[in-house]
């Protein structure tokens, strides 16, 4: 079966008023076995995207023959996947529906605070029956994505995440047949009933609570048809509550080309491919092999401290099944090397955190610099002020640090940005090891909450507020 046009020579096509697909809708060309359920635009103006969007409870049958009562956006896992370009305007009208309040979070997204979904920092929690409308520009373009920022780890496990790809029309056309795979885990018993969410932290659960079931937009084991040498343009978010995925295709490496915040510096080529909760990779892959054979894409045991104890056996996350087409060339990759200026760190001002693990009234909390997030002192600053963060792990396992609404530079121990470059949201810090990097507010005052992606651990306590006040009041955009 032959693979029909790009998705992005159709966005050029909108983008020349020719009319043509919703950028919204699923584009030509992607797979059906993980096509994702569309977004609905109700709104004319092709520069603005506005939607609803309803968080509720819907059966759904995620392994065949099994009922599963999930927590969904619209009835579906993930949810609505949002595509538009950037500059325009999302306005999303939120109906909440659960049993317990939430709000959404648009991870990654420079947006004002009003719109971050930080409940109890940026805004009131969304009580069950109530409405919120977000809305906001998409300054970035970008993969995303969204889910609910009250108790986190809770309602991201039982079902509620969604994409969000904001495509620049410049960019270069043709890297390849591209698909966006949201990648998340869920733990569901025999019955299809969901497990507890059990975050608390009891040896078993300390390195945050793992699913079964491995899901690909939503999808157990899909296959994905491809043809043998024709690239494949792979966009990739882990939207699992704490689960690492690191992914590998025997022979084959893979070039990442982005991260979190677009396009990086130059590309990196690695066998494997590793993807914190809440990490985005935009990669290339170019697979080969026999006409009609399949390619197998691994989940791989990745050492988070502890060696690979506690980690499960190598699993399949999905397969490629090659065409029955003859093997084509490859085609001459386009350049995506981005130019990225090192932020002038004169005069900024450090700022050092320790994720730390204690105790409070005999019970397991984990925290920043000793105390829980219901305890923490807001890290104070101003708009136009640079921060060099210096994170330090005094753990014995990694942790996926997220800082909300301002991307960061990583920086290696003396202080110089780590080649190649790229603007990230979210990074590793090793066990026993130092996460640095260094972020400019150029604007948006408020209060941004950072913390451990793996979502066990925040809910726990390890997450913090960053104060960020007014200032001179000049702003960069
Ligand atoms: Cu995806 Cu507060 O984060
Ligand atoms: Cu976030
Ligand atoms: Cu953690």
């Amino acid at each position: 079966l032959p693979r029909r046009r790009a998705p992005l020579v159709l966005l050029g096509l909108v983008g020349l008023g020719c009319g043509g697909p919703d950028p919204g809708a699923q584009p030509e060309g992607w797979d059906s076995a993980v096509a994702m359920r569309p977004a609905t635009d109700r709104n004319a103006d092709p520069k603005t995207f506005e939607m609803d969007l309803e968080a509720r409870i819907e059966e759904l049958e995620l392994v065949a023959g099994l009922k599963t009562p999930a927590w969904t956006y619209d009835g579906s896992i993930p949810g609505p996947f949002v595509r538009a370009n950037v500059g325009d305007r999302l306005i999303v009208h939120f109906r909440n529906t659960l049993p317990e309040p939430t709000t959404i979070h648009w991870h990654g997204l420079r947006i004002p605070a009003a719109m971050d979904g930080a409940a109890g920092h940026s805004q009131p929690e969304i009580q069950p029956g109530e409405t919120f409308t977000y809305d906001f520009v998409l300054p970035d373009a970008g993969l995303y994505w969204y889910h609910p920022h009250v108790h986190s780890a809770a309602q991201l496990g039982f079902g509620l995440y969604g994409g969000l790809l904001v495509d620049d029309p410049t960019e270069p056309a043709d890297l390849g047949d591209e698909l966006v795979l949201v990648l998340s885990d869920m733990a569901i018993r025999d019955d299809g009933s969901l497990q507890d969410p059990q975050t608390g932290l009891d040896f078993g659960t300390l390195f945050g609570r793992e699913g079964d079931l491995l899901l690909v937009n939503g999808k157990k084991n899909p296959e994905i048809r491809a043809r043998a040498g024709r690239r494949q343009r792979w966009r990739i978010v882990n939207a699992a509550k704490s689960r690492y995925f690191q992914l590998a295709m025997k022979e084959h490496t893979f070039t990442r080309i982005g991260g979190d915040g677009g396009f990086m510096e130059k590309p990196v080529e690695s066998a494997a491919l590793v993807l914190t909760p809440g990490e985005r990779a935009d990669v290339l892959v170019v697979p080969r092999g026999a006409p009609g054979s399949t390619l197998s894409v691994r989940w791989v045991p990745y050492d988070r401290g502890y060696g690979t104890t506690f980690n499960r056996p190598e699993e399949e996350v999905f397969r490629v099944r090659l065409t029955d087409e003859a093997e084509v060339a490859e085609t001459p990759r386009p350049k995506t090397d981005r130019v990225i200026t090192p932020l002038d760190l004169e005069g900024a001002t450090p700022i050092a955190l320790d994720l730390t693990q204690g105790e409070v009234d005999g019970k397991m909390v984990m925290g920043i610099n000793g105390v829980p997030s219901w305890e923490a002192v807001p890290v104070p600053a101003t708009v136009g002020e640079t921060q060099v963060w210096t994170v330090k792990n005094t753990m014995d396992f990694d942790h996926p640090f997220h800082l909300h609404g301002f991307f960061f530079q990583k920086l290696d121990a003396s202080l110089a940005p780590i080649h190649p470059m790229e603007w990230k949201d979210t990074v590793n810090v090793p066990v026993d090891g130092t996460g640095r990097f260094a972020v400019r507010y150029d604007d948006r005052p408020g209060m941004w909450m950072f913390h451990c992606h793996i979502l066990d651990h925040a809910d726990a306590g390890m997450m913090g507020v960053l104060d960020l006040q007014g200032g001179s009041g000049h702003s960069a955009h």
